[in-house]
């Protein structure tokens, strides 16, 4: 994120003494990425950063994957999927690899644990519900069709104001808009569908009282990080409270982006998911479709042609539209379709000939495309529905029913 934010109070010069009215330092930190070499911020703390007085082991839930194998093309049904209510701690995990793993939780009302995730950027998807999300940078308010960004490290914890349906995509690196939106110094340009005023960050400072330096607590965070064996979880205990930054400035910090804000390309004939896309990480980027009048060729083909993404798999996540209108459908509000690298896919023959002269679609869905193999996480496992692989065919080993294929993946 490159677009300078200064929230609170800072002094005018960086490194210098920063003192509160009773003339004591305040502990400047700086978060930054690629060592010293790109985005960084600059906190000032009324408590050491670093001060822990307990480290302890989070036995993480279960985040094991199995292999996509024998290859097949998957319908996971995650409103099957029944979860505990703390929106960080009991995520499950449904697709995932060394480069990005994808979780889902349903929460309650109650805040979640502190947590930090030290293994990469995470993108939280607001299928449903609404809250906010309270972080060392400040308050983020959240509401349905957020894209909720939340930079490495930074603490944090989620506050439902009803319960939500969140969609958790952890990436094990940075994420940012894709490089070709931005201009050569950052700013996001003229042919990108969002702009800066459609990114939400903090305005305000967030200071626990409670746990300061005067009043020392023991507040526990939980950090989900990596190790040569994969990543782990450790329950850090502080001496004071992490929200206790009094003000900070820099071009790293958490923000949102709603699906509302985001402005369809469309074209003469159909446009490919790249024009679709949203942000990028290393190895997969997040797109999505949203509804949209739709190609005005008078011979033009709205739905896909299939495609054989031969370096890819394809991970669709169906949020919005009136698929109560598919009777038969595998495909429904809340349902992923993995389309794997190694497999075409594309609509079945029927809804080609029935999207000709539509002028709009209605449907929204958010998509991840990877450059590695995704596996399925114990979540997925659970809730998928196997008569999906054969619904291009009509008939499967069982010689199953065939459903639809929802039209814009
Ligand atoms: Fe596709």
């Amino acid at each position: 994120m490159a677009h300078y934010r200064q929230v609170g109070d800072v002094p005018p010069k960086r490194h210098t003494q920063h003192r509160d009215p009773d003339g004591n330092l305040y502990h400047e930190e700086l978060m930054g990425e690629e060592g010293f070499s790109s985005d960084s911020s600059l906190l000032y703390h009324r408590g050491v950063p670093s001060a822990i007085v307990d480290s302890q082991v989070w036995e993480l839930p279960d985040q094991s994957r199995t292999p996509n194998h024998p290859l097949k093309p998957r319908h996971l049904k995650l409103h099957d999927l029944e979860t505990g209510p703390d929106a960080v701690t009991d995520r499950r995990v449904v697709l995932g690899n060394n480069d990005v793993r994808i979780a889902y939780v349903v929460t309650g009302t109650d805040p979640s644990a502190l947590y930090r995730n030290a293994v990469g950027d995470e993108c939280v998807f607001v299928e449903a519900g609404s809250g906010t999300v309270e972080t060392v940078f400040g308050v983020l308010a959240y509401r349905a069709g957020d894209y909720v960004i939340v930079p490495r490290a930074t603490d944090h914890r989620w506050v439902p104001a009803e319960p939500s349906r969140l969609y958790a995509i952890e990436a094990n690196s940075h994420l940012h808009p894709p490089k070709r939106y931005l201009s050569r110094f950052g700013q996001l340009l003229e042919h990108a569908p969002y702009c800066e005023r459609d990114l939400y960050a903090p305005t305000g400072t967030l200071v626990v009282s409670t746990g300061s330096i005067d009043d020392p607590a023991d507040v526990e965070v939980h950090v989900k990080h990596r190790t040569s064996g994969g990543i782990v979880g450790s329950r850090l205990t502080y001496a004071t409270h992490p929200f206790d930054v009094v003000g900070w400035d820099g071009c790293l910090y958490p923000y949102t982006l709603n699906i509302e804000d985001y402005m369809p390309i469309t074209g003469k004939i159909h446009q490919p998911p790249p024009v679709h896309q949203v942000f990028e990480g290393w190895n997969f980027v997040v797109c999505n479709f949203l509804p949209r009048k739709v190609d005005y060729h008078p011979l033009a083909i709205p739905v896909p042609y299939y495609h054989s993404n031969v370096d890819s798999d394809e991970v669709m996540f169906y949020v919005g539209g009136d698929y109560e209108a598919r009777k038969g459908s595998g495909i429904g509000l809340g349902s992923i379709s993995l389309h794997p690298g190694g497999h075409a896919h594309g609509p079945q023959p029927a809804a080609i000939e029935a999207s000709l002269g539509a002028e709009y679609f209605e449907e929204s869905a958010v998509m991840v495309d990877t450059f590695a193999p995704l596996e399925l996480g114990e979540g997925g496992r659970a809730v998928e529905d196997p008569a999906y692989a054969w619904s291009w065919a009509g008939r499967g080993p069982d010689e199953g029913d065939s459903p639809a294929v929802f039209s814009n993946s």
